[in-house]
This record gives C-alpha cells, structure tokens and sequence, in this order.
C-alpha cells in the first residue's frame, strides 16, 4: 500500500476522483484508511461527536487528540488536520500552530478556511514549508446559517476569486463547500491544483463527506449527504439484545466467563 504523497494529489488534478472523508477517531481512520485518497481530520468534530452547536467551540489542544488518533491507524491516506477558529488569526500565531500541529499529530498538511482575506496567512505558511488545503464557499467557522453559496452574482465572483488567489499563493488542494453547480465547475476549470466537493457538484476533483454521515450515524441530512448505511440502526439493535441477556441473566454465556 503505497502512502499518498502531496505531490501524487496534485497530480490527480482531472484525472481519477480523489476520494476523500474525514476521521475523528482511530476505529475509523482504520476502516477506512486504504479506501481513501485524503481523510480530514474535520473541526466538523465539534457538532458531530461532542454535539456543539457550532465547529468554533473547537479548541486546538482538543483537534490534536483527535489528530494524533486519526494519523497513527492510518498508513496509505495523506492526513489533513483542519485548523480550528482562531488558530490562525494573524501569520505567526497560524505558523506557530500549525507547527504545533504538525508536530504533535505528525499528520500531513493544514486545512484553513476562507480566501482572499486570509492569503497573507496562506502564503507565509507556505513560504515556511507548511502544506495548505483551501476551503471557499460556506465557511462554517465564519457563517452563522447553513445556506448554498454563490446565488448571487457578487457571491459568485467573490467566490471565485477566492480560489484563484487560493490556488496562485500554492495550496495543493481546495475544498468547495456548498455552492452552485456552475460555479465549481467554473472553478474547477479555473485553478491548477484538485477541487474537493462537499455540496459543489460532481465537477470537482475529488469529493469529500463527512464520514458519519456516510454510515448513518449522525442526524445531519442535508441534500448532498448520500447515506450509505444505517449503523445507527445496527447499534440500536445489538444494545436492545443486550439489554435482553442481562435483564433475563443470559449473559455473561458461560463461553464469556474466567474459570481456574
Ligand atoms: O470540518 C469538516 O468536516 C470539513 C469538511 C466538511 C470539508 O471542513
């Protein structure tokens, strides 16, 4: 299983779909490590597993835990660590943490949000030898409202320009979160390096989902999530059992107990 390497992604650009999910955990990250191009370790963490309201309550001490899970069971996948809010509000504290990061997670690259107004940040990372993924379109660490992006025609070409600048500062990858069909395909032609859709079209380099919602673990049903299995489903049915041995004192099975 040959490790997917920065280079090897850009490379991917128009050519084989770059599949990718994001992992929180290391039961996870095992499973689906050598069916993934790229797993994220998502701040989508934040409302998935803890149940937050948003992906800003996230801390940086508490995305490290997560990373170093994530990146240990993988082999084959190139690891991204997304940079929670306010990690990254001016070049040194962003390049002081992503070392950090990096450091203590040994995952591969940084996912930052946003596009023009961060490029400063985007391009001293770079500069500094720090692999960046982009992210233009809904940018959940700066929107209050889960909405399609790019309606309008003002949005539309900010959007667009985002990525581009994204894309000439030297980012490897960038993902496009939520927006017309038309306008990530636009983009898509536009930009050197891979798209990642998430709610962008099928026109993107590669896709991306967040993996509970792939399996049906989480309640989040928006349009783009094609759920792929019920596990939630699975689990409930296995606790039911279970609560049925131990109320009728069927398990422990004998096979289940310690004998001298
Ligand atoms: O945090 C996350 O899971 C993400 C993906 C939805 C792209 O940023």
């Amino acid at each position: 299983m040959q490790k997917v390497t920065i280079n090897k992604i850009i490379k991917r650009k128009g050519k084989q779909p770059i599949v990718c999910l994001t992992a929180y955990s290391s039961s996870i990250s095992k499973i689906i490590d050598k069916y993934c191009d790229i797993i994220l370790v998502g701040d989508s963490v934040g409302m998935v597993l803890y149940g937050m309201k948003t992906t800003k309550e996230m801390t940086i001490e508490n995305m490290i835990l997560h990373g170093r899970a994530v990146k240990s069971s993988s082999k084959k996948s190139l690891v991204v660590f997304d940079m929670p809010y306010k990690s990254y509000l001016n070049k040194y504290v962003a390049y002081k943490n992503a070392k950090k990061v990096l450091k203590m997670t040994k995952c591969d690259a940084i996912k930052l949000e946003g596009g023009k107004k961060i490029i400063h940040i985007v391009k001293y990372l770079i500069k500094k030898g720090i692999p960046v993924m982009g992210h233009v379109g809904l940018l959940p660490q700066s929107s209050n409202s889960f909405r399609l992006k790019g309606t309008k025609k003002i949005e539309e070409k900010e959007i667009f320009n985002d990525a581009i600048a994204l894309s000439n500062s030297g980012v490897f990858s960038i993902v496009i979160e939520c927006v017309v069909e038309s306008l990530a395909k636009k983009i898509t032609k536009a930009v050197s390096v891979p798209t990642i859709g998430i709610g962008a079209s099928k026109y993107c380099d590669g896709q991306i989902l967040v993996s509970d919602d792939l399996i049906g673990l989480s309640n989040f049903r928006p349009k783009f999530v094609k759920q792929y299995s019920n596990i939630s489903k699975v689990i409930e049915k296995s606790v039911k059992r279970y609560r049925r041995d131990v109320r009728k004192k069927r398990f422990p099975f004998a096979k289940n107990l310690y004998k001298f």
